[in-house]
């Protein structure tokens, strides 16, 4: 069942034991100049002896250009062909309750009715899903690979939690056997959620960036990633030298940016972490490959934009800080965007850069309440893709994280449709990210990418559903609002990756 580089079940691995020690926060440190060594942080963890990680139990990985020439797979299908949140559901919603998706080489042939495609390729075998619902390959806009092994870690708000949890873990993967169970692992997890895209964050060791593009690349999934870029206010053993880490960036998008599917991201980590040097050679390297990403968070914390005041004296805000060094425009992902002043949103809107909007992780971590719909609406229209943000996200799952997203928008007297909902973690994300010709939905010409999903998935779903398929547009939004609101990983029936079957429960 499982292919070698993954059989890693012996390994001893460390577990973290996670100590309170207040006085040591994030901003102390910045303050008193502190320059840790890694013991001093290694030391306030406990060693736990010999705890194998659980490996998930997806499918054999496909060989690459193992593709049968032909697939078609038969069922319900919805897909969103425009933005729900600009144009009514009978415009943007597709739904084809017996459709035929017919596959070549990974890529989408035809998509319709099954009574329409019959006659032209009703005589090919054909898988058949009946009862279910398939939708394309859900995209998380962003998320740590090295934070899920300390996902859930409890009591603190973002500065103190990077201090106290996530640099630390992010140490381990200077070991390329751990960057690469822990890769593994996050990928698989992410296919058996049924994401089959993301924009992933490393760390700033360069083999954690090139073993979890190797990883993606024997998935076949599409990934963009790149060397995490820090600089100053970290742990010693988690600051790089910016020139060195540049260049070491060249390298990686030289190798691995367009290679197969896999994209590169130009990855400061936030402002805080990165030298006006180190964000002033990321601008400069953007310049030299205009195509690839930038990647980074902002205005996620009230503390955090404060830090950055105080690092950034000359900056009229936050944004401006990205600004002033070339980062912000067509392809630029930043993560959070929760207090952006009315300046930053217009000219934020301006770019073409896109937000990475992580409810539950802004839940998790108490930052605030992203404005989902100012942000959406007249006259900004920024382009949003939904994202886990694992580990300050508590779920791989985009289904608990649009759920998350509902929530929000209720305590805001908002309301997001289920449709609007889907859109963000399908086609909304991947016109955000430019990729709507390979992505988002059915379209003849894209990557076969899509989950099915059930949505009777437990007994209580099953009540709550109890007739499938949907008969109407209205009864559809129903089940898949449930389907959002009571589904998760067990509601995933069956994941695949350019056209080939990757995990089935
Ligand atoms: N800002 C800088 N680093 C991080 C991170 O790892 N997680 C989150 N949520 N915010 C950050
Ligand atoms: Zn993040």
């Amino acid at each position: 069942m499982f292919s070698p580089s993954r059989v890693t079940v012996n390994r001893c691995v460390r577990l973290t034991f996670f100590i309170s020690i207040p006085e040591f926060t994030f901003f102390h440190r910045y303050l008193m100049n502190w320059r840790g060594h890694p013991n001093d942080m290694l030391s306030h963890s406990a060693l736990v002896h010999c705890q194998p990680i659980p490996n998930p139990t997806p499918l054999p990985m496909p060989e690459l250009n193992s593709h049968s020439p032909i697939t078609l797979i038969r069922g319900t299908f919805l897909d969103l062909v425009a933005d729900p949140f600009q144009e009514p559901i009978a415009h943007s919603v597709r739904y084809i309750p017996d459709g035929l998706l017919v596959i070549e080489n990974g890529i989408i042939q035809a998509f319709g009715h099954y009574t329409d495609l019959n006659s032209t390729y009703g005589h090919l075998p054909i898988t058949t899903y009946s009862g279910q619902l398939i939708v394309p390959g859900l995209i998380d806009a962003h998320i740590h690979y090295p934070q899920s092994e300390m996902i859930a870690a409890y009591g603190e708000q973002l500065l103190e939690w990077l201090e106290k949890y996530t640099f630390p873990t992010e140490a381990k993967f200077q070991n390329p056997d751990h960057a690469r169970q822990i890769a593994a692992f996050c990928l698989d997890e992410l296919l058996r959620n049924g994401t089959t895209t993301a924009v992933i964050l490393p760390t700033i060791f360069p083999e954690s960036v090139q073993i979890l593009f190797e990883e993606a690349e024997r998935r076949r999934m599409r990934v963009i990633a790149g060397q995490v870029l820090m600089s100053r206010n970290a742990p010693s053993y988690l600051v790089n030298d910016a020139p060195t880490a540049l260049a070491e960036t060249r390298e990686q998008i030289q190798h691995w940016h367009g290679r197969g599917r896999s994209l590169y991201a130009i990855t400061p980590r936030f402002a805080a972490t990165s030298t006006e040097e180190e964000l002033k050679l990321a601008g400069q390297l953007r310049v030299e490959f205009p195509q690839v990403y930038i990647h980074t968070h902002l205005s996620e914390n009230r503390k955090e934009l404060a830090l950055i005041r105080e690092l950034f004296p000359h900056a009229t805000d936050y944004l401006h800080v990205y600004e002033h060094h070339g980062l912000v425009g067509n392809r630029s992902i930043f993560a959070h965007c929760i207090h952006l002043s009315d300046s930053e949103l217009q000219r934020f809107a301006q770019s073409g850069a896109m937000i990475a909007y992580c409810p539950l992780s802004n839940l998790f971590l108490g930052s605030g309440l992203f404005k989902l719909h100012q942000a959406k609406s007249q006259p900004f229209h920024i382009p949003i893709g939904l994202a886990t943000d694992v580990g300050g996200g508590t779920s791989f799952s985009l289904l608990k994280t649009m759920a998350a997203a509902y929530t929000i928008a209720q305590l805001q007297e908002q309301t997001i449709s289920p449709f609007q909902m889907m859109y963000l973690a399908t086609l909304g994300s991947a016109k955000a990210l430019g990729l709507q010709e390979q992505l988002g939905n059915f379209q003849p010409g894209k990557e076969a990418d899509f989950v099915v999903f059930d949505t009777q998935a437990t007994p209580l779903m099953k009540l709550r559903n109890p007739h499938v398929p949907a008969q109407s547009l209205d009864e559809l939004s129903s089940q898949l609002f449930a389907l959002i609101i009571l589904g998760d990983d067990r509601a995933v029936a069956a994941t695949y990756v350019n056209g080939s079957l990757i995990y089935q429960q």
